[in-house]
């Protein structure tokens, strides 16, 4: 939709009486009346990165979801705040695993006689505190485009890999990446005894994956690939990581947000692309690449609903709140679920 001028007018406006005071972020989902004012746009993993990238600005605006601003605020400095335009822009699949959840998860992997054998890997997309248990626990965080690398390391501190909370990323991640097989999986479901998992079953596996997947990449199926190839015939399919393994086993390509945009950047003209991510970004770079054919992989529309929580009025409350020194919708992690946290992201960003 185009961006009411008057508002564009303002956060502009805004943004310039705060001047260096503020550092925006934008996630590649957010929307294009957004990203306009994002200094920096990248995947979770690039903006985890370059949060800490100016020391100087005294306010950090996140447009991206929760979990994506907690981890500015864990990397970023004491006197950085970081700001969440909408503070009920979360994401469904980072609430489904509970710090009280993942505890009574590594009772269960101690009562089978396995948590000395297991490095807990988690994708970004989880709360602080399950970042801290990670760190807590000798393991790392990792992010759809270092997923491999972060597999590697675990299993050379370890036998077993929780990896949490998308199951998808970590069983595409093995199977495709790592060579394993899909029997070497096994799946926790934290809404049952034990994990639905009998003590052998842990023992014999080596990914045990939690229950958890997003919703917007788990709408594509098998059907949306064979539609998409019958009707563009040559179409190459690219899909990001948190789709369901039968998808990502159907596509020519898989990758993170920015592999996405990087692969299109470097398309010939007239090649023919269906993209199975979230909308804001396919749109965006059909509108960027007029010289190539790139469509959606669904028929339905699909965006992250709580990504486009953030929208432009969000956004001009946001900086005009702190341009009136009114702090507003901050996102602050306590010290001590920071210092764990902290241990799991540094470990990150230190993979080779
Ligand atoms: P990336 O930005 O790492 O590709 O992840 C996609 C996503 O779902 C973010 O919420
Ligand atoms: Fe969460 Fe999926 Fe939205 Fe990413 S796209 S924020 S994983 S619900």
């Amino acid at each position: 939709s185009p961006s009411d001028p008057d508002l564009v007018e303002r956060a502009r406006a805004a943004k310039e009486r705060l001047g260096d005071k503020v550092f925006v972020l934008g996630h590649h989902y957010q929307r294009d009346e957004v990203i306009q004012f994002a200094d920096v746009t990248g995947d979770s993993f690039k903006l985890a990165r370059d949060a800490a990238a100016r020391p100087e600005a005294e306010y950090i605006v996140f447009c991206g979801v929760h979990f994506m601003a907690e981890s500015a605020d864990i990397l970023t400095g004491d006197d950085q705040k970081v700001v969440l335009p909408d503070l009920a822009a979360g994401c469904s699949m980072a609430d489904m695993a509970t710090a009280e959840q993942v505890a009574e998860c590594w009772d269960v992997l101690t009562e089978a006689g396995i948590a000395e054998q297991v490095v807990p890997v988690s994708y970004m997309n989880s709360s602080a505190d399950i970042k801290a248990f990670t760190g807590k626990h000798g393991g790392t965080i990792c992010t759809s485009s270092n997923a491999k690398r972060a597999l590697d390391w675990a299993f050379e501190q370890g036998e077993k890999v929780l990896f949490l909370p998308d199951q998808h990323l970590g069983r595409n991640t093995a199977v495709r990446d790592m060579g394993m097989s899909l029997e070497d999986c096994v799946l926790y479901n934290p809404h049952k005894p034990n994990g639905g998992l009998t003590a052998e079953e842990l023992r014999n596996a080596k990914m045990i994956l939690w229950r958890g997947h997003c919703s917007v990449h788990g709408r594509f199926s098998i059907d949306s690939v064979d539609d998409v190839r019958e009707r563009i015939p040559g179409v190459r399919v690219l899909v990001h990581p948190e789709c369901k393994h039968e998808v990502v086993a159907a596509a020519d390509e898989v990758g993170s947000t920015e592999y996405i945009i990087k692969a299109l950047d470097a398309a010939p003209a007239g090649s023919k692309w269906a993209i199975g991510t979230e909308l804001n970004l396919v749109r965006r770079l059909a509108n960027a690449h007029p010289d190539k054919e790139i469509v959606f992989l669904d028929k339905t529309v699909c965006f992250c609903s709580t990504m486009n929580r953030i929208d432009l009025p969000h956004l001009v409350w946001t900086l005009e709140s702190l341009a009136e020194g009114n702090l507003v919708n901050r996102i602050e992690v306590d010290r001590e679920t920071e210092q764990f946290a902290k241990q799991a992201l540094e470990r990150m960003l230190a993979l080779p």
